[in-house]
């Protein structure tokens, strides 16, 4: 039996999130997968830094609203997050890091994420940056250092499209990929459908909690774009940069457009999608187009995701749910510690982790 220790970076929704599924979970996951986990350290823009390698105990943080929750006057704490040194010198087996990133060069993720594997810590992150920008130099500073880069939550959250797409795919030909991975232009989108205003839509996406503080990324279609480089270079191999994808979002479709879609049976739709070239390189694109009803994604409503790979031995293979959302998003950092866990059983990576000497149970 192992144990994981775990630094948290990132102390909002998700990790809150993951946090309450060790306490809630945790001998569940121990009895179930064969491993524990016990979170050694806390990193938060706002709330600061708490350290405590015997395991920090969650249960009283989870009770505390993240307005009030404040490290700084706890044993092993500081106001200040002490990212870099959290993640560097804090005795930890994973990062588990769910920050926040700028889409124009992943950062603050992209050095969380970098810091971590120089540490020779896996890494798991939600975030979609340290993937979509530095991927393929990320994936190599892990391998150098012997230990895994996962990162299922970059695209629809805990939906295993990636995990799916380069494991359980793995033997097919994937020829190209579409998807409709921003929930907040598809509900926009359906809204319009049914005769609201744009503005009113977005209004509602976001008091509905679909849509990001500032909504431009989703209804542009950057938070796409993002997407679309990560499956175009992870599952497809491309070496895609942002400049390289076509990006055109929702916010030039007029009601006018949906009716007359409407009025020809298709329905609008912002697709990201990829596409194998006869040369063997990859076109990448987000823009909205109006499907017709036979298309494997024009049933998908609402802030539901969708990713339709196209392969060679078994046609369309359509995987859908939730896109985001914080205990959806925890959910793929805990599926990616099991990837970690595997890895480790499996000796794909550097051994790491610690035997439980005594088991609880036996
Ligand atoms: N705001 C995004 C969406 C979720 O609406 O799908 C995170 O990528």
């Amino acid at each position: 039996m192992r144990r994981y220790d775990l630094a948290l970076i990132g102390f909002g929704g998700v990790n809150r999130a993951l946090a309450a599924l060790i306490v809630e979970r945790g001998e569940q996951l121990f009895e179930e997968l064969g491993f524990a986990l016990r979170v050694v350290a806390i990193t938060d823009l706002r709330a600061g830094s708490l350290v405590d390698a015997d395991g920090v105990d969650l249960a009283p943080l989870l009770a505390t609203t993240p307005d009030e929750l404040a490290f700084a006057d706890m044993k092993g704490g500081s106001r200040d997050p002490r990212n870099e040194w959290v993640i560097r010198e804090v005795q930890a087996d994973i990062v588990a890091e769910a920050t926040f990133t700028n889409p124009a060069d992943g950062e603050p993720a992209v050095s969380h994420v970098r810091w971590a594997l120089e540490a020779g810590k896996h890494v798991c992150t939600t975030n979609k940056g340290p993937v979509a920008l530095h991927g393929r130099e990320l994936r190599e500073l892990a391998a150098q250092h012997g230990v895994s880069f996962e990162f299922e939550g970059a695209v629809l959250s805990g939906t295993p499209v990636l995990r799916t797409a380069r494991r359980l795919l793995s033997g097919l030909r994937i020829t190209g990929v579409e998807g409709i991975m921003n929930g907040t232009s598809n509900f926009v989108l359906g809204r319009l459908e049914d005769g609201a205003d744009f503005e009113a839509a977005v209004s509602e996406a976001q008091d509905l909690g679909y849509a990001e503080a500032d909504p431009t990324a989703d209804v542009e279609g950057h938070d796409v774009q993002l997407k679309v480089m990560i499956l175009a270079n992870e599952v497809l191999g491309a070496d895609l940069r942002r400049e390289d994808v076509v990006c055109r979002g929702i916010s030039g479709i007029t009601t006018v457009d949906i009716k007359d879609a409407a009025d020809k049976g298709l329905r609008w739709k912002l697709v990201g999608s990829v596409t194998r070239r006869a040369d063997g390189g990859v076109d990448a694109r987000v823009e909205p187009v109006a499907l017709s009803a036979d298309h494997p994604l024009v049933g998908v409503s609402g802030p539901v995701n969708a990713v339709a790979f196209r392969t060679d031995l078994l046609g369309t293979v359509t995987i859908s749910g939730p896109g985001a959302g914080p205990i959806e998003t925890a959910y793929a950092l805990l599926s990616d510690i099991i990837a970690i866990h595997h890895a480790q059983a499996n000796g794909a990576a550097a051994s790491s982790g610690h035997v439980l000497e005594e088991t609880v149970h036996g």
